[in-house]
């Protein structure tokens, strides 16, 4: 079939199955795929979108699989998730697993008895999510992290946050948390990798980073500012903590989308984020100079997973009423996990 001819059919089963249909896209998805979204948007505003759509009977999910499992733990039991690719996974949520997870808590709770509250960024699985909410932690994302972080320090002494060292790095940071004050947990060798006195530890970043966002380096900032001495950095919270503080902005991707919305004609802007973003910014602002902070872009590959023809599969295996790559979290998980999810949609 040819693009046009796809195109063609994504639009016919769209109006065939009308409200019955609903396609959330997250920003960094292709703009094959996002032209034909319903909602577009980051993180948050999708787990949002998804437990506020109560009508639709099929929810096909343009993201990766972190993001499908919260929107299926989101929805009622009658409507159906569906990934269009599985391979559309998140290497970051890969880096903490469950049985990591708890062996790494066992050990922490031996050494600070009581005194941690466990966080997760959305982008880790169901089962990390469930294990935070069940011990009285909340999932974050790029756009609530600070609050809700400030958040857990009402709860608790210290926090465990998962998955992203990054995110947690420059959340904790911006907050007024010292480097000193912040311990690395390492999932592969098992132990906590800090020097000086473990009493004064605040917050325990877990070793887990985004592939994605680890490809912008502070050799990228110091060559925008000297061949682009007029040129704004704006940075993903996920780049490392040398990389955002060289910045001038960071925020998530719908904070990024709005400052460059914002901006005055004739600005220049150099981005860190993933590709498909700094691609569609780039064509929406024509009269402004923009650029990717890493000048070979940098895609997500998982994320590309959900392509045109995958979207039209999916969408024509609902119409033939067998529909394909259902994502279900059971049940006892997902009370678990909604636990730590409702902590934060009701602070968000
Ligand atoms: P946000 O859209 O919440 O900023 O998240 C970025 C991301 O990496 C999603 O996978
Ligand atoms: Fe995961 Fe990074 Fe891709 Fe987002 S950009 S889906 S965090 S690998």
């Amino acid at each position: 079939l040819s693009k046009q001819e796809m195109e063609d059919r994504v639009k016919q089963i769209k109006l065939d199955l009308g409200n019955a249909l609903f396609i959330p896209g997250h920003h960094y998805q292709k703009d094959e795929v996002i032209q034909f979204a319903d909602a577009v948007g980051d993180s948050l505003q999708l787990a949002q979108v998804s437990a506020q759509n109560k009508e639709a009977a099929y929810i096909v999910f343009c993201g990766v699989h972190f993001m499908a499992e919260t929107a299926d733990m989101l929805t009622n039991n009658e409507q159906m998730v569906l990934l269009p690719d599985m391979r559309a996974g998140c290497s970051l949520a890969d880096m903490a697993d469950i049985y990591q997870t708890e062996r790494a808590w066992e050990k922490l709770r031996q050494q600070f008895d009581d005194s941690i509250l466990p966080l997760t960024y959305v982008n880790s699985t169901a089962a990390i999510k469930a294990f935070v909410g069940e011990h009285g932690g909340a999932t974050v994302t790029s756009s609530n992290a600070h609050k809700m972080v400030e958040w857990a320090f009402t709860q608790k002494e210290r926090i465990l946050f998962l998955p992203d060292q990054h995110l947690g790095r420059n959340t904790a940071s911006d907050l007024g948390i010292d480097e000193t004050e912040m311990a690395i947990w390492d999932p592969i060798q098992d132990e906590l990798v800090f020097t000086g006195d473990v009493q004064k530890i605040k917050v325990i970043l877990w070793k887990g980073h985004c592939s994605v966002h680890e490809n912008f380096t502070l050799n990228n900032v110091d060559y925008v500012r000297k061949e682009h001495p007029n040129m704004t950095i704006i940075v993903h919270p996920e780049c490392k903590k040398e990389v955002v503080d060289a910045a001038d902005y960071n925020g998530s991707t719908k904070y990024i989308i709005e400052t460059i919305e914002q901006a005055k004609t004739g600005t220049s802007w150099a981005i860190g984020t993933e590709m498909n973003l700094v691609q569609r910014i780039m064509n929406q602002h024509p009269d402004k100079h923009i650029i990717s902070l890493n000048p070979y872009m940098c895609p997500c590959l998982t994320m590309n997973r959900i392509d045109l023809p995958h979207l039209l599969w999916s969408l024509e295996k609902i119409q033939q009423g067998s529909p394909i790559n259902q994502i279900t979290v059971d049940t006892e998980t997902a009370s678990r996990a909604r636990l730590a999810l409702e902590r934060m949609l009701e602070r968000a």
